[in-house]
């Protein structure tokens, strides 16, 4: 772990982490606990891990030189980690590889995971198949609508998709209720968490089988630059993508390392999900772990809003909330119209179709690139690819000929 994350007691940084979970729960992430630890130093369970990355999820993914981008700002040299390459189409695969390892080692035949934009479901639901698990996902009703594709691909590859309906039926009431499918069921059953947050281990576990992400970008940057990057760009959820990118950098100061929020309509609207940029985010516990949410003065859940159900969600990983404090990890918020513009400028100059929530990473960069010089390095993590977004992109673009065509295909199933 890098050195700015060490010197607290286990399980946290700063003030935040811990795990907060019922009694019955703690020999259950203990033993989580015990077993990473052990894989940690374990050569033979990593060159497992990195083989199924290798042959499997296609790593590594390439850093992309923005040659259009970047020549039409005339400001920094922009370079994509292309995490929508992977196996799956987006970074949440290598986490699920690697606690899909992890649950051979537990004995373990059953994983349940909780999903905002259905990729951490499609990644499961195609680690389940290829470990041989039976796989459980649950997802709010509301992002079952936006996310539709990734629910016909989660039931096609043999998981059962739990709808749920409580709250505002989004990420962080699918977190609860697969919390108490596991307090249920934790014997024969792993919760497969999709983000650095939740109880210890969680957050340092994600973390650890997302780093690949900022180990490949140091090597790529270096060999085509010799040099270390500026700034790196990602956008911020719960936190793995982020993290996974910034992890190796933590330790050098002179890597600025830019994190961005969901800003839905804006701070004044209340109608986002910035709890860092904004300065929304109040400390609290509650998923089983100490972090900035949005909350109101009586400790109940805000409602969040965002384009992206990727990056709709209420806390955010207890690392990030730490990081962004002492000031090591930047935050910016970017509102739905810009992400839709960063959207289609990125598809158009470079013929690569980010997904929405790391379209967020793009607006933030593009608003900050008056403030670089052409001899800057710059990295965006691309977390994920578009396509699982066509619904949502064709109404904010208003694009009438894909609403027709939705519209006549809907008709035709109904017939
Ligand atoms: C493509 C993509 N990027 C980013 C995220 C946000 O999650 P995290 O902050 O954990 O990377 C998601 C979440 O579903 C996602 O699907």
């Amino acid at each position: 772990m890098a050195k700015i994350l060490e010197g607290f007691p286990e399980g946290y940084y700063g003030e935040y982490g811990g795990r907060f979970v019922p009694e019955l729960l703690i020999p259950v992430l203990d033993e989580l606990k015990d077993c990473f630890g052990k894989a940690k130093i374990d050569d033979s369970f990593f060159e497992e891990y990195y083989n199924l990355l290798k042959d499997y999820c296609g790593r590594e993914t390439p850093l992309t030189y923005a040659e259009n981008l970047t020549e039409y700002f005339g400001k920094g040299k922009i370079y994509i980690k292309r995490e929508d390459l992977n196996h799956s189409g987006a970074h949440k695969i290598n986490n699920v590889i690697g606690q899909g390892l992890i649950m051979k080692k537990l004995g373990k035949k059953r994983v349940i995971a909780e999903t905002g934009a259905g990729q951490h479901g499609v990644a499961t639901a195609i680690m389940a198949a290829k470990m041989g698990f039976k796989a459980v996902i649950y997802m709010g009703a509301e992002d079952i609508e936006r996310q539709y594709p990734n629910v016909f691909w989660m039931r096609n590859l043999g998981a059962e998709v739990i709808s749920v309906k409580d709250g505002t039926a989004t990420l962080k009431d699918a977190i609860n209720e697969a919390m108490r499918d596991w307090a249920a069921n934790f014997e024969d059953t792993h919760y497969c968490l999709g983000t650095t947050c939740g109880p210890h281990p969680f957050p340092e576990m994600v973390m650890y089988f997302q780093s690949v992400i900022g180990k490949e970008i140091r090597k790529q940057v270096m060999q085509k630059e010799n040099r270390l990057p500026d700034r790196v760009y990602a956008c911020l959820g719960g936190g793995s993508n982020s993290l996974g990118a910034f992890h190796e950098f933590l330790d050098e100061k002179d890597v600025r390392l830019i994190a961005a929020e969901a800003g839905g309509k804006g701070k004044e609207s209340g109608q986002h999900a910035s709890r860092l940029a904004y300065q929304t985010g109040k400390t609290g516990i509650a998923q089983g772990y100490k972090t900035k949410f949005l909350q109101n003065s009586d400790g109940q859940m805000l409602d969040t809003w965002s384009i992206s159900a990727g990056l709709d969600y209420i806390g955010v990983s207890p690392i990030c909330a730490y990081l962004s404090e002492i000031g090591r990890m930047e935050t910016a918020a970017a509102e739905d119209n810009e992400v839709i513009n960063a959207f289609s400028l990125v598809s158009r100059k470079e013929g690569i179709i980010p997904a929405l929530e790391s379209s967020h990473a793009f607006a933030v960069m593009i608003k900050d690139i008056e403030t670089t010089t052409k001899e800057d390095i710059i990295v965006v993590n691309m977390s994920g690819r578009g396509d699982k977004d066509i619904f949502n992109i064709g109404e904010a673009l208003s694009d009438e000929k894909w609403k027709e065509f939705v519209k006549q295909r809907g008709d035709g199933y109904g017939s």
